[in-house]
């Protein structure tokens, strides 16, 4: 096999991490030196940076490496949306294949972008863009597609794990916490899509896609952060025997009666049984259990971010383009690349069903549980428990957790407390698996 020649744009926290494995010294496989770096295009040319390298190798331009005939595949690690749209589709329209970490835009882009390399006889891969260094694009791409995937429910943002874990073993400090992740080269250059739920529920849309075969529109994914928690959540929940994760859903539905077929998907802090798998992933750490049949439950676990990881599954996409690019086969292996063979849709928000945690604060009087209780039985809501937790100065803090409802008749019994004279206030509302 000759060498796979590769322009890096981007030399961030993924970029220096893709340098420093092609440069390193590990004993792993030898194809690993048949990747040279031709060229890498980064915003601020003259920037200090942490790290040895050829400082001729550096360049401004990304157009420059997509136009030069030695370059065989783009790898595009510098984030954002809109530049990084156009840099895949001129690489893919130049016929060079794409490596990219990108989830934003392949969350939003990835049916035009799927379509272009493969009017163009190209590959766009994209296992960095979910959960960091697991392994989760080609299991679903290859590894498990004998299987029907029935349900994925995963940790898939390391960024708010590792806040949250840190809330909860440490009491730390929300904003100081997520000042670390952004120092350890965890978060989004805009934290917000971390831990507004934004980040998750592009990762989660990208890995319906190809578990269900259809395209999602990434904009109508239900989506809540982490930034509301309170630390008397995590408290409450804990107490309750519950931790507090942010968690993506995705599940099969039905097929309705236009061959389409419904998935129920979210993004939400959730209370999950200590006992379960999902409550032990902690830190940076991401985990997606997936329900398949005839397989039946497997879960992924590992770091889901950093510079080491995602790195790693950057270098083992080109390590895939280039055996096969190099078997120079007329056509592309239909497993590799990424395309839809039927027709999903999100299903309805009322009509989604789960279990729900309200805190809610209100006047310490007598039979106001009973009232609240009383609301949800009219709506058609059981109750699985509801506890006063915290009393002082007549105030009281009550915990409801339901039982399995539709997301119609949870919020329409939320209102109706809400109403209620006794309640001051709805101070939080989670999900719950
Ligand atoms: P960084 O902010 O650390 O690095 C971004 C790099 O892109 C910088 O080197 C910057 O140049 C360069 N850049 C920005 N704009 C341009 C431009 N217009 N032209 C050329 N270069 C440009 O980001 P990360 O490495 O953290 O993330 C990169 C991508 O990987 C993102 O899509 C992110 O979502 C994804 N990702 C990140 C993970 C992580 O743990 N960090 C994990 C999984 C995915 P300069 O250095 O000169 O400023
Ligand atoms: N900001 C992302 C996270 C990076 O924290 O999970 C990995 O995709």
């Amino acid at each position: 096999m000759g060498k796979c020649k590769i322009g890096i744009i981007g030399f961030g926290t993924v970029g220096k991490g893709i340098y420093r494995i092609l440069n390193s010294q590990n004993d792993s496989h030898p194809i690993l030196n048949e990747i040279e770096i031709i060229g890498i295009a980064v915003k601020h040319i003259n920037k200090k940076r942490d790290i040895k390298f050829e400082n001729n190798l550096l360049i401004n331009d990304p157009y420059e490496l997509i136009e030069d005939p030695n370059v065989d595949v783009i790898v595009e690690v510098m984030g954002g949306t809109d530049v990084s749209k156009d840099i895949i589709l001129k690489s893919l329209k130049a016929r060079k294949s794409v490596v990219t970490a990108n989830k934003a835009v392949i969350a939003r882009y990835g049916s035009e972008i799927y379509a272009t390399a493969a009017k163009y006889g190209v590959y766009v891969l994209t296992e960095a863009a979910v959960c960091g260094g697991i392994p989760i694009i080609e299991p679903l791409k290859r590894s498990l597609k004998s299987n029907q995937i029935n349900k994925m429910v995963g940790i898939i943002n390391g960024t708010t794990n590792f806040i949250l874990t840190k809330m909860t073993n440490e009491k730390a400090d929300y904003n100081a916490t997520l000042k670390l992740a952004q120092k350890l080269g965890f978060a989004e250059f805009d934290p917000s899509a971390d831990v507004e739920g934004h980040d998750a529920a592009d990762k989660i849309s990208i890995l319906t896609e190809l578990a269900f075969g259809g395209e999602i529109i990434r904009d109508s994914i239900s989506t809540q952060g982490i930034e509301k928690i309170n630390i008397k959540d995590i408290e409450y929940a804990n107490k309750l025997g519950f931790e507090i994760k942010l968690l993506a859903f995705s599940e099969r539905n039905h097929v309705d009666i236009n061959d389409s077929l419904s998935l129920n998907i979210w993004v939400a802090p959730s209370l999950i049984p200590k006992s379960h798998p999902l409550a032990m992933v902690g830190g940076v750490n991401n985990a997606i259990l997936i329900d398949a049949s005839p397989l039946g439950e497997i879960m992924l676990y590992g770091p889901g971010a950093g510079s080491g990881p995602t790195a790693s599954s950057v270098v083992s996409d080109i390590l895939a383009l280039h055996a096969s690019l190099s078997k120079k086969i007329p056509s592309i292996d239909p497993l590799l690349s990424s395309n839809y063979w039927r027709d999903c849709h999100i299903a309805d928000f009322n009509q989604i069903s789960k279990k729900n945690y309200l805190r809610i604060i209100c006047l310490d009087t007598p039979g106001v549980i009973g009232k609240i209780g009383d609301l949800f039985g009219k709506n058609d809501v059981s109750i699985e428990s509801i506890v006063q937790l915290d009393a002082s100065e007549n105030k009281a803090e009550i915990v409801v957790i339901t039982h399995e409802v539709t997301n119609g008749k949870f919020e329409k019994s939320k209102q109706e407390i809400n109403a209620l004279s006794e309640v001051e206030l709805i101070a939080s509302q989670l999900s719950c698996i």
